[in-house]
């Protein structure tokens, strides 16, 4: 770790790391240590722990740890960290063992918002990344006086997901840089105080495609309509309740986006009217008055419609069919309707998929040509789908 406020955060990612089975060595800056000292690292580690290539000589530390280490993790990453790292200074032990290291690299900046967008910072981080290193967007939010931005250090938890992510080797960072919008869930149009019109939609595959793209370094918005599943580390989500509050979220969301997901199930109709009281049973006995219904605006066409140059537009598409030729040609009839990028269809004949773990589904690209077949859990075909977005970015 190198020398920032957020070194305090490093304690909690060292712990997660050993308690996950990992065998951790710490290697401070100088000035990371006027933040944390030498006992709090040597102890939550394990191991001794130096700044400087002059203690234990004989063992020749910095070529040890680089070879030793199967991943690095910088973390917090000044921004003088980073340009020494970019410049290939080497003049402390952590900067000989970073160009020792012979294994996949991660930098997680922190710093404040103004040296994070300074030409020089972003010209390092830009050079580090073309090197194979993965260089984290930092995370936005309160910075260490009372102003915020981007700057903060990524939340520990995430940091050992990254890590994770890296040691099971599926880990690209092709995202890192871009901003998406997903929305996940199920739209409710509300009749009464206690009646909606509603869809079973769980929003698991939402909330997957929201975690595989942070997990590939993406900024991600995640637009939640009714789903109950646990918030991601380092995602931003808004929840919503109707199609119409869906809209205007997605919308505002998705300007300068680069990537658009409609994953939500929206109602296509809302009751015309919203009676303020419970809707009671009459006293004499007679039918209640028909719910009449109205169209709500169509998210995903009006994503296309005002679609900036480059930005890609996912579209999701559950079809019952009786064959796979009539589910291909009903897929191909609405990608044509709404004239999205891509289109993620599924099966949903007999129940299928709603609330499945195992999707079945097949990606069209915008001419209707089959991209992907995706076989295999919510997250498996999140990373067929960004496999996808990803060569469509320019
Ligand atoms: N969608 C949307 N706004 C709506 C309805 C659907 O943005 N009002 C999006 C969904 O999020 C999905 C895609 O459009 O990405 C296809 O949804 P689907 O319900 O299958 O399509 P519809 O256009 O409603 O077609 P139909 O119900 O006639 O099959």
């Amino acid at each position: 770790m190198s020398g920032g406020i957020a070194a305090y955060k490093a304690c909690s990612l060292l712990r997660l790391l050993r308690e996950e089975g990992h065998d951790v060595r710490v290697v401070p800056t100088e000035s990371a240590l006027r933040f944390v000292g030498t006992p709090t690292w040597e102890a939550l580690s394990g191991h001794p722990v130096t700044t400087e290539v002059w203690d234990d000589v004989p063992g020749v530390q910095h070529v040890q740890l680089g070879r030793w280490a199967d991943v690095v993790i910088v973390a917090p990453a000044t921004a003088n960290t980073l340009a020494r790292a970019a410049a290939g200074i080497a003049d402390d032990l952590l900067t000989t063992s970073l160009l020792t290291a012979a294994c996949p690299v991660i930098m997680a900046p922190a710093m404040h918002t103004e040296m994070w967008h300074h030409p020089a910072t972003q010209t390092n981080v830009a050079t580090l990344r073309a090197r194979g290193v993965t260089v984290l967007d930092p995370a936005v939010g309160r910075l260490t006086g009372a102003d915020s931005g981007p700057g903060r250090l990524p939340e520990p938890a995430e940091l050992a997901q990254v890590v994770g992510d890296i040691l099971a080797g599926g880990a690209t960072h092709d995202l890192a840089g871009r901003r998406v919008v997903v929305s996940a869930g199920g739209t409710r149009e509300p009749l009464d105080p206690v009646r909606f019109l509603g869809n079973r939609s769980s929003g698991r595959q939402g909330w997957a495609l929201a975690r595989r793209a942070r997990a590939r370094g993406a900024d991600v918005v995640l637009v939640a309509a009714h789903v109950d599943l646990p918030e991601i580390p380092g995602v931003r989500t808004l929840r919503v309740g109707t199609a119409t509050e869906l809209h205007a979220v997605m919308l505002g969301q998705s300007a300068g986006a680069d990537v658009a997901v409609m994953a939500a199930a929206v109602a296509d109709f809302r009751p015309a009217d919203y009676a303020d009281r419970k809707i009671k049973k009459s006293d004499d006995g007679s039918d209640p008055a028909p719910v009449v219904l109205v169209r709500n605006a169509d998210v995903l066409a009006d994503l296309v419609a005002r679609r900036a140059p480059g930005q890609v537009i996912v579209g999701f598409a559950a079809e019952t069919a009786s064959s796979p030729e009539e589910l291909l040609a009903l897929a191909r009839a609405k990608l044509a309707r709404k004239g999205c990028d891509l289109l993620v269809v599924n099966d949903v004949s007999e129940g299928r998929v709603f609330g499945a773990d195992i999707n079945d589904a097949v990606i069209l690209g915008v001419d209707g040509t089959v991209v992907a077949d995706a076989h295999g859990s919510k997250d498996a075909l999140a990373d067929a789908v960004w496999d996808a977005v990803a060569k469509r970015l320019p």
